[in-house]
């Protein structure tokens, strides 16, 4: 099995259908017109939000995190996944009525049960969410520069692209980045490339998440190639939520080609009837890459990830083994 790593996927957004259900049961809440059929319900960008911001209303108690967090890390590592960093939304959890101090331990806590079962390594970049307003992004960075949990190393901008602007979040980065977090931000999905241009001037963000509409301009292609900014690509997400119309227009394979640093991720699985495994065998079918260069693919995520030197180095080492040292499926 090749070995994989998942740099972008949002927690709430990992929550498979079956668990909203269950969850909305336990209180009492109808799924309607958000799940039918046992499958998630939107027809675009907007009604996508709506659905994700109704099941993570869903997610109450500590306990409803960890085996959230849990659920999602050990099918990860079925698939083969040996690290993992997901998006946190302290948004989201007070809107749910958890503190963001008992959200995040919470996940920790799942983060660690997933680790025990399965050797995976997992870290948390807590987002700011654009369509929340200016400053719940501000409130969000200084909640993650302040809140010391080990496994928090990243801080990131999500949410609806069309609303606020880069311009918007510097303060948000610069206390992020004093603090010394990983920085990371949504550009370039609903966003055109000038998105991606105003993220690198205002931001200057070591990934981006997506930054596939950069390939509307070969200069910012360029530009991404030359600063060795990591674009946190996932494939499928862009298809489900229309931003490219086939995987033959999709520009994973030319921005590859240009020099650009491309990983490959799940963004939200279940709403876009994926997984991380799928994502690769997406990457297979439709844009050529052999196992090599999925393999490469792993190693410029582990490259870029926003973990402690030690913890990168024996990731790194286990992508030197040979395949037979690496025990599970596959
Ligand atoms: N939040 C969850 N999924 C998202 C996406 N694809 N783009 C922006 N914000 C998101
Ligand atoms: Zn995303």
């Amino acid at each position: 099995m090749i070995l994989k790593a998942e740099l972008h996927c949002h927690i709430e957004g990992a929550a498979s259908p079956e668990l909203v259900a269950a969850q909305a049961m336990k209180y009492g809440r109808d799924v309607e017109p958000f799940i039918r059929n046992g499958s998630f319900v939107w027809h675009d960008f907007t009604t996508f939000l709506a659905a994700y911001d109704f099941a993570a209303d869903l997610f109450r108690t500590e306990e409803d995190y960890a085996l959230l967090a849990e659920h999602y890390l050990t099918g990860l590592a079925r698939d083969g996944a040996i690290y993992c960093e997901f998006f946190t939304s302290p948004d989201h959890a007070v809107k749910a009525g958890l503190s963001p101090e008992a959200y995040t331990g919470a996940l920790g806590e799942g983060i660690a049960r997933a680790r025990a079962k399965t050797g995976m390594e997992g870290r948390m970049i807590v987002t700011g969410v654009r369509h929340f307003g200016t400053e719940s992004i501000e409130e969000a960075a200084r909640f993650a520069a302040s809140c010391r949990h080990p496994l928090v190393t990243g801080f990131g901008v999500a949410g609806d692209e069309r609303s606020g602007s880069m311009k918007d979040y510097v303060r948000a980065f610069e206390i992020a980045r004093e603090a010394g977090l990983g920085i990371t931000v949504h550009a370039g999905e609903f966003g055109g490339w000038e998105s991606v241009r105003d993220a690198l001037d205002h931001v200057r963000p070591s990934r981006i998440g997506h930054g596939v509409r950069a390939i509307e301009n070969p200069d910012l292609v360029r530009r991404i190639a030359d600063e060795g900014v990591v674009l946190e690509i996932c494939p499928v997400s862009n298809i489900e939520l229309k931003v490219f119309s086939s995987y033959a227009d999709h520009p994973f394979p030319r921005l590859r080609a240009a020099g650009c640093k491309v990983t490959l991720n799940s963004d939200d699985p279940p709403y876009f009837w994926t997984t991380l495994q799928r994502e690769y065998e997406v990457a297979a079918e439709h844009f050529a890459m052999g196992e090599a260069e999925l393999v490469a693919v792993t190693r410029t995520a582990i490259e870029a990830a926003f973990v402690d030197e030690a913890t990168r180095g024996a990731l790194l080492s286990r992508l030197d083994r040979p395949p037979e040292a690496e025990s599970g499926p596959g």
